[in-house]
């Protein structure tokens, strides 16, 4: 079963409008839910999911409320997460950031970030699946380009999907900047 909305908390804030999802070609998985991250996420286990990616450290609701607004306010964020209706828990995700530019005659850019599947759904095609969504809603909200930084052995997963390494432009740089509060820097 597929639905588009839930059935539970619909008086819950999404993140963006799920309108625009409904305009995309969605998969229909059995049991599946595909729709933006919405407050109440905080509860299905949304940020546990993101532990199997990166560090997330100790963020109560107030924290992840208040993150969750202003994300929602600038308007350039989209959080996908898939809903295993069954349990009421977030087990996969993934985040297309548009970035406004003046260049390009004001154009977008698209970020993709935050890339996860719950370790016990790996290898059933979701991955994909969320990858493809972020790359669809890049398309439809006019994006130019789509970017991506990931480990070298996730290269594959990603060229499978069409991103392609550019030669002469395939740099990629950083200055971290140690945060006094983590003991631990996340590479991420
Ligand atoms: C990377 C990740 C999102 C893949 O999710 P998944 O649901 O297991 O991937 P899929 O089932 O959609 O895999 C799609 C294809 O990519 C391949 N693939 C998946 N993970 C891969 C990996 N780590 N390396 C190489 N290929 C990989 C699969 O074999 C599959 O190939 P097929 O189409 O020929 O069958 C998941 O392993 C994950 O959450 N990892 C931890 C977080 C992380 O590293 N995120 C990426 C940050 S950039």
């Amino acid at each position: 079963m597929f639905i588009q909305g839930s059935t539970i908390g619909d008086a819950e804030t999404e993140l963006f409008n799920i309108n625009i999802l409904e305009r995309l070609s969605l998969s229909k998985i059995e049991g599946l839910l595909i729709r933006p991250l919405k407050s109440g996420d905080y509860d299905r286990g949304f940020l546990q999911l993101l532990t199997q990616l990166t560090e997330v450290g100790n963020v109560n609701r107030e924290q992840f409320l208040n993150r969750f607004h202003m994300m929602r306010t600038t308007g350039s964020y989209y959080i996908i997460v898939v809903e295993d209706v069954s349990i009421g828990k977030i087990i996969a995700s993934a985040t297309l950031v548009a970035e406004q530019k003046f260049i390009h005659n004001c154009a977008m850019r698209g970020r993709l970030e935050d890339v996860v599947v719950n370790n016990k759904y790996r290898g059933k095609h979701l991955g994909k699946l969320v990858v493809n969504i972020v790359l669809q809603l890049a398309r439809y909200l006019h994006c130019y380009k789509l970017s991506l930084d990931c480990k070298d052995h996730l290269i594959p997963f990603y060229e499978s999907l069409g991103f392609k390494r550019e030669p002469s432009n395939a740099n990629y740089l950083n200055i971290r900047f140690p945060n006094e509060n983590t003991t631990e820097q996340s590479h991420l």
